[in-house]
């Protein structure tokens, strides 16, 4: 088991750490994998003390699925947690902080500090904790995990980096992206590179295009301040879908070293063409919700949000379409797409194949043969299926779609979270499913002349009813009149 440590939480009393970090750490206590001596502290504006903390999060995680009978679990997992009060802003709290640490004798030596605060914080926190010597690694170990959106653009990410990187060692950094520990986003990992079926044809000879396709049925829900800033672009395509375009692209590494992993996912990146400021509407779209119906439901529209500026061009749905130019994908392309309000909740990365080069069925009575797709649904469904051709039995020659279906297929609310990987990882220092910060950089460097260019066209967006899958214009992104939209895993 890994060294134990002080995982401390900055902005504790907020959503993620609510919904995500305290419910990842209670599952990895109740599991048995957090090591004996982890001492949970969060850090909080808000008067309280321990006690009255344990309460808050006692409370919080009740309201969790599965945790309300585990009453000795909850209870073993609340002696981990602690309460420290200090505002980030106050420039005292940091050596206060260090003295805690230092003083409390049930607290281990290493450190770990997860920023869950607006990212306009990271930077002056992540400086007020070197400055206190939170860095110093002469007695234990100092990690810093980075909550994404890491920078508000190419140059903001370049600042940030730089002044990190001034005061921390890149070991010491842990930039997160919580897709990379979802199940089903290792398994493409798993699938490409532990079986040989699949390779001779994973390349630009056999595949015609991919398709990565996140779509939510929620809207922005109490995040207006950070979402309207932000739009899909930065908050989604930045980063979880050019990570998951980075695993269905990249090499095999040389080995499962962190760095080699990295590496690895870097050269993709850096081999995605540029996208020139007159490319950019013939590779990028964008809109945004107006009212409509979800489940039955009418929702507003985002204009009508709380918190929105009333004439907002904030994009909530984005297109992009991507080249990667390296020998392996040449001339392929690549769709990605994500929107909040959309038809349906899904996340999945659709692979279609190209068409046999002999019409061999021409003159029977199939008309046309549907190529093949594979399929790795990430969520609600997790699974790897496979659309293919066969004969229907009977008389004649007919086919239908039949799927191959690797068996993953679950909708297991209890997998592990992706959160609870991670976060696991970044106390045992493995990086592997971090991001380097020339990943980042790179990653920015791709979408930074859409964002510039959308930024200038303040004054149109496209719309779209919530309920429906974005506006059609967007299929102008598409090369051949025969690409559409995969949006389903059991559609045509
Ligand atoms: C977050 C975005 O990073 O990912 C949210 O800020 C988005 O806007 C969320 O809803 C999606 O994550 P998941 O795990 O629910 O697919």
């Amino acid at each position: 088991m890994s060294d134990s440590c002080v995982f401390s939480i900055f902005g504790s009393t907020g959503h993620l750490a609510r919904t995500k970090l305290l419910p990842a750490l209670y599952h990895l206590h109740a599991n048995g994998h957090l090591p004996e001596n982890l001492v949970i502290l969060c850090i909080g504006r808000r008067d309280w003390v321990t006690a009255s903390w344990r309460e808050q999060v006692a409370t919080t995680l009740k309201a969790q699925t599965g945790i309300a009978q585990e009453e000795e679990k909850l209870h073993s997992f609340l002696q981990r947690v602690h309460y420290f009060l200090g505002s980030i802003s106050e420039a005292e709290m940091y050596p206060r902080l260090k003295q805690a640490l230092e003083n409390t004798p049930t607290f281990p030596n290493n450190y770990i500090f997860y920023l869950s605060l607006p990212p306009s914080e990271y930077k002056l926190v992540a400086q007020q904790l070197a400055h206190a010597g939170l860095n110093n690694e002469s007695d234990g170990w100092r990690r810093l995990i980075v909550e994404k959106p890491f920078g508000f653009d190419l140059e903001d990410a370049q600042t940030l980096d730089n002044s990190l990187l001034s005061d921390y060692r890149e070991q010491q950094l842990f930039r997160i992206d919580h897709y990379l520990g979802k199940d089903t986003v290792q398994n493409i990992f798993v699938f490409r590179f532990a079986n040989l079926m699949m390779e001779p044809l994973w390349n630009r000879n056999y595949i015609d295009h991919v398709q990565i396709t996140h779509s939510e049925q929620h809207g922005i829900e109490d995040r207006a301040e950070f979402y309207d800033d932000t739009g899909a672009l930065r908050d989604m395509i930045q980063s979880h879908l050019l990570q998951l375009l980075t695993l269905v692209a990249m090499e095999p590494p040389a080995n499962l070293d962190a760095e080699s992993i990295r590496d690895e996912k870097v050269k993709v990146l850096k081999s995605i063409r540029p996208i020139s400021k007159n490319a950019v509407r013939a590779q990028a779209f964008r809109a945004q919700y107006t009212r409509g119906r979800i489940d039955g439901h009418d929702v507003p529209g985002y204009l009508e949000e709380k918190g929105v500026a009333a004439n907002s061009t904030t994009e909530t749905y984005a297109a992009l379409k991507l080249y990667i130019d390296n020998w392996r994908w040449s001339g392929v392309p690549f769709y990605l797409r994500t929107g909040k309000r959309l038809a349906a909740k899904h996340s999945l990365i659709s692979i279609r194949f190209k068409h046999p080069p002999q019409q061999l069925f021409r003159d029977t009575p199939i008309k046309e043969i549907p190529p093949n797709w594979l399929l790795l649904g990430i969520q609600p469904e997790q699974c790897i299926r496979a659309e293919v051709q066969i004969r229907e039995s009977g008389m004649g020659m007919h086919t239908r779609s039949t799927q191959m279906d690797a068996s993953t297929c679950t909708s297991d609310d209890r997998s592990a979270d992706a959160y609870e990987n991670l976060l696991l990882d970044a106390i045992e220092g493995d990086h592997s499913q971090y991001l380097r910060s020339d990943e980042v950089l790179h990653a920015w460097r791709v979408v930074d002349p859409i964002q510039k260019a959308w930024a200038s066209e303040h004054d149109f967006i496209h719309t779209y009813p919530a309920g429906t899958w974005g506006p059609s214009e967007g299929n102008r992104l598409f090369d051949q009149d025969d690409h559409y939209w995969r949006s389903l895993l059991d559609e045509k």
